[in-house]
C-alpha cells in the first residue's frame, strides 16, 4: 500500500535516517493525494493540498496520557482543555496525533474494543474517528487480495495492518464490531452516502447508539468532523526517538 509505494521511492537514499524521513513524507504526500475520495465535492473544500503531519518532538515528549494499554498511552480529545469542543475531519484527526507522535485509535483485539467503547458510554461520546481506512486510493489497484473491497478492502492506517474481513468475527472478539444497521437498514460496511450524493465512506468511525444501533462500527464518508482517540505510534516514537536520543518521551 501507500508505505510500500512510498518504499520503492525510497530506497535509493544511501542512509537509513535518510530513508525513514523520505519515507514518512512521501507516504505523507501519497495519503493526502489518495484521501479526498470526492475532493471536488466537498463543502468547505477551499484547502490547498493536504499533506500528513510530521511529528514534533516537544509536542511528543509533553503529549497528553489520559489511559495506558499494552505499551501505548491514549487520549480523547474531549478531555484535553485545549481540544475539548473540537472536532476533526479524518484526516485532520492524524495529524493532530501524529504530532504527539500518536496516530488515530486502532481497535484491533476486543478488549481495546471495550476499552474504547467504555470510554464512549462513560462520557455520552456521540461519536470518534478511529484510523481505520478504506484502500480505495492510488496504490490499491490490482490487489485481489483486497476485493471485494467492502469485504477485505479495511485496514488500520496507523500500523497498516488489514482488518479481518467485515463479514466475519474479527480474531479475539467474540461478536461483529460493525453495525448491524444504517441509514440504508443494512449491516456496515454500507458505503450509504455514495448512494445519497456519490461521497465514498472510506473511513472508520465509532457511533454512539446514532440509528439505535448501540455503540458500533460504521463507514462514515472522511469529510465529516468528530472528535478523536489518539494513540501512541510506535513508528513515530522510534523516529523521534533515533533523532532526538536525549528527549523523554
Ligand atoms: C452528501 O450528503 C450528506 C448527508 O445529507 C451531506 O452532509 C453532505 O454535505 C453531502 N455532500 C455533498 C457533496 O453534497
Amino acid at each position: 500500500m501507500t508505505l510500500t509505494l512510498a518504499r520503492r521511492f525510497c530506497v535509493v537514499l544511501p542512509s537509513s535516517k535518510m530513508k525513514l524521513v523520505c519515507c514518512l513524507v512521501l507516504c505523507g504526500l501519497l495519503v493526502a493525494l489518495a484521501t479526498p475520495a470526492k475532493a471536488q465535492n466537498r463543502p468547505v473544500s477551499n484547502r490547498p493540498g493536504r499533506f500528513l503531519s510530521l511529528p514534533n518532538p516537544q509536542k511528543c515528549a509533553n503529549r497528553p496520557k489520559q489511559f495506558f494499554f499494552r505499551g501505548h498511552n491514549y487520549f480523547f480529545t474531549g478531555h484535553v482543555p485545549q481540544y475539548a469542543n473540537r472536532k476533526v475531519d479524518w484526516l485532520d484527526g492524524r495529524n493532530l496525533c501524529r504530532e504527539y507522535c500518536m496516530d488515530l485509535v486502532s481497535l484491533e483485539t476486543q478488549e481495546e474494543n471495550n476499552m474504547i467503547f467504555r470510554l464512549i458510554q462513560q462520557n455520552d461520546v456521540p461519536y470518534i474517528w478511529t484510523s481505520g481506512r478504506l484502500c480505495d486510493f492510488k496504490g490499491c489497484e490490482n490487489r485481489p487480495d483486497l476485493e471485494p473491497k467492502n469485504i477485505y478492502g479495511w485496514f488500520w492506517s496507523a500500523n497498516r495492518e488489514k482488518l479481518a474481513p467485515t463479514s466475519q468475527v474479527p480474531p479475539s472478539f467474540g461478536y461483529n464490531p460493525w453495525s448491524s444497521t444504517g441509514h440504508k437498514k443494512q449491516k456496515q460496511p454500507d458505503n450509504a452516502e455514495f448512494d445519497i450524493n456519490g461521497t465514498t465512506e472510506s473511513c472508520l468511525a465509532v457511533l454512539n447508539n446514532v440509528y439505535n444501533d448501540g455503540i458500533a462500527w460504521h463507514d462514515v464518508a472522511c469529510y465529516h468532523e468528530k472528535p478523536v482517540v489518539c494513540e501512541d505510534s510506535d513508528e513515530l516514537l522510534n523516529y523521534v526517538r533515533s533523532t532526538n536520543p536525549a528527549l523523554r518521551l
